[in-house]
């Protein structure tokens, strides 16, 4: 088996080797500065720890895939912060405002044409299961994103609304990510899918984390504006949740914040004490560890040795602890 180490070193190298042409300067800095400000980078590790994971043949030939899962993570976010208007992204500035919205869209739209580039590379054999999969998961992302934009001018969103909307613009990622080094590495049908269960259990957990560190998080650390979310009127588990748990009085309050646009530090700050004063913080992480827990019983599902899991464990068990 490889250390994680080492196939996070491997993804570092690739990634650094990209051949990204230098002009029009506009359409590709962006491309570069957004790889170049790097992020945790979980997502193409997973793919080459879940190709380790069915004792892939060689290792080289799941490469390509993991770049392709990290070149459109980073499409997804350039596009993302333009749709959120977030001005920081991995403690720097984003794309749409270091340069403008029109260059965020088409440096974005490069980033995803580059994934396709990377999945042009797989071996011919895996090549029609892994499109249908990408495929499949891309087409998800954009669902999710187009709910959560609906979301925020929704007044009607529940919990299994939420659930459902962060399955689609997040965890598809992380299951996909995974059931690809699974097929590269020649899994059986059964066995991808209980990977890629396990990928979606820990995406629901990761954004559940996201929402709360949006709100509590150290911005130094987080490397996104504190607050994000409550500016955006996003329908995050935390708003949900305090609109089901208040009363009436504290209701209104609530939703005379969300229709106030006024003062953005009085609103995070009044929305944040609502949070405090509900509990709200402790709902989030009480439903995020259930969902831990659903992705583990998924992974402990897998025929195979329990020594080849623990790397897996270990990452998630980081990941789901960080603080950015
Ligand atoms: C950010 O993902 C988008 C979410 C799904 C919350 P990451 O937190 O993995 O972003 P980077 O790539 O490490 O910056
Ligand atoms: C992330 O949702 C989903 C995608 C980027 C597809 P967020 O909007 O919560 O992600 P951050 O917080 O900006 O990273
Ligand atoms: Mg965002
Ligand atoms: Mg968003
Ligand atoms: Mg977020």
């Amino acid at each position: 088996m490889y250390h994680t180490h080492t196939l996070q070193e491997r993804i570092a190298d690739e990634l650094a080797e990209l051949r990204i042409p230098e002009q029009p300067a506009n359409l590709y800095e962006p491309v570069r500065y957004m790889l170049q400000i790097g992020g945790k980078r979980i997502r193409p590790l997973l793919t080459l720890m879940a190709a380790d994971l069915f004792s892939i043949s060689d290792m080289e030939a799941a490469v390509p895939a993991a770049v392709a899962v990290e070149l459109f993570h980073n499409f997804s976010l350039v596009h993302d912060d333009i749709m959120d208007n977030a001005p920081l992204r991995r403690g720097h500035r984003t794309v749409h405002e270091k340069w403008n919205p029109n260059i965020g869209i088409l440096s974005g739209d490069n980033l995803l044409i580059m994934a396709y580039a990377q999945l042009a590379k797989c071996p011919a054999n895996n090549l029609p299961a892994i499109l249908e999969t990408f495929n499949t998961m891309a087409a998800q992302v954009c669902e999710g994103q187009q709910l959560d934009m609906d979301f925020e001018r929704s007044a009607t969103v529940g919990i299994d609304d939420y659930l459902h909307m962060i399955r689609l613009k997040t965890s598809v990622l992380l299951g996909a990510a995974l059931k690809m080094g699974a097929l590269l590495a020649g899994a059986n049908k059964a066995d991808a899918q209980l990977i890629y269960d396990f990928g979606v259990g820990v995406g629901i957990a990761f954004q559940l984390q996201d929402d709360i560190l949006d709100v509590y998080g150290d911005p130094e650390q987080f490397g996104k504006q504190r607050g994000g979310d409550i500016l955006a009127n996003k329908k995050t588990y935390l708003l949900v949740k305090a609109l089901e748990m208040a009363d009436t009085a504290t209701r209104s309050t609530l939703n005379d914040w969300l229709a106030d646009h006024s003062n953005p530090l009085d609103k995070i700050r009044n929305v944040t004490a609502i949070y405090d004063a509900l509990g709200i913080r402790s709902e989030v992480e009480a439903a995020k560890q259930l969902h831990v827990k659903q992705a583990y019983t998924a992974l402990d599902a897998l025929p195979v040795e329990v020594a080849r899991k623990t790397p897996l464990r270990e990452l998630a068990y980081r990941l789901l602890n960080r603080g950015q």
